[in-house]
């Protein structure tokens, strides 16, 4: 995984330009996130930090921002550099974080397409636990995860929106899903994992999440061409999913 985002970490960055993240992607994680001033954030997967600015910007006391690509922490340190915000950004697969780097230092765990980079439900389920390491009791995990209801037929219709979905292997746990993405002048390709629903609520369940909950995208009503964005929200890619930490159980 590293080693697909290292090859693409510049143009998947200009892909962030595209209109759709700040109508639909933004907006409804800031719906999930709800009211984060003061709140000390970790942002898993954090790619280039873009999320991880923006929530800081927007009053969050404390943001620390984790990716396995050393090319994408770069670039986020890079913006770090030129505009210091007090962001730290560590290189490390969220899977393999340390015990007690940041143990229960956290109100809320930003997870922005992340799980579904776990190549098989045993990491998924990993990953999941060390998210809640992260996280004080009663803090709270918001994701953006593949969206499991979909059937591979209904990974059609993206084109307007720069990109292409399609299953790489038939349906099952773990099986691939590739994306081709324009970013720029390029085209870049990488591939996500299936899970069900069950799948992911297990193992926030066996790493101490209560409430999970799974919700639709949305759209920023002052968004421009609500028209333009329709088909993406009746087929949604992604979905986000919510959770909450409720005590010390499988930590
Ligand atoms: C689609 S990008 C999203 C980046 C960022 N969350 C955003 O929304 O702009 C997915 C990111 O997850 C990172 N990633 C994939 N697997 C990971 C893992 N096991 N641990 C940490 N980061 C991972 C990739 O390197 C990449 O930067």
């Amino acid at each position: 995984m590293a080693a697909t985002y290292d090859a693409f970490a510049r143009d998947y960055q200009r892909s962030k330009a595209s209109p759709l993240r700040a109508a639909i992607e933004c907006w409804t994680i800031d719906r999930l996130l709800g009211d984060i001033r003061g709140a000390a954030i970790f942002d898993a997967g954090c790619g280039d930090g873009f999320h991880a600015r923006r929530l800081k910007a927007a009053g969050a006391a404390r943001i620390a921002g984790v990716d396995v690509s050393a090319a994408m922490i770069e670039l986020a340190r890079d913006e770090e550099r030129r505009a210091p915000l007090g962001i730290q950004y560590q290189c490390c697969a969220v899977e393999d974080l340390p015990d007690l780097a940041c143990a229960a230092a956290f109100d809320v765990v930003l997870a922005a397409y992340l799980l579904h980079y776990s190549p098989s439900a045993a990491v998924l389920a990993r990953m999941c636990q060390r998210l809640a390491n992260v996280l004080a009791p009663g803090g709270r995990l918001v994701a953006l995860v593949e969206n499991p209801d979909q059937a591979p037929a209904d990974y059609a219709g993206y084109a307007p929106y720069g990109f292409d979905k399609s299953a790489a292997e038939p349906r099952a746990e773990g099986s691939r899903i590739n994306y081709s993405l324009v970013a720029g002048r390029q085209m870049i390709r990488f591939d996500t994992y299936y899970y069900a629903r069950s799948t992911h609520e297990q193992a926030l369940r066996a790493a101490g999440f209560t409430a999970i909950a799974w919700h639709p995208l949305q759209l920023d009503p002052a968004a421009e061409g609500a028209d333009y964005y329709a088909a993406y929200l009746r087929n949604p890619p992604v979905l986000g999913l919510t959770a909450v930490l409720s005590g010390v159980q499988g930590r």
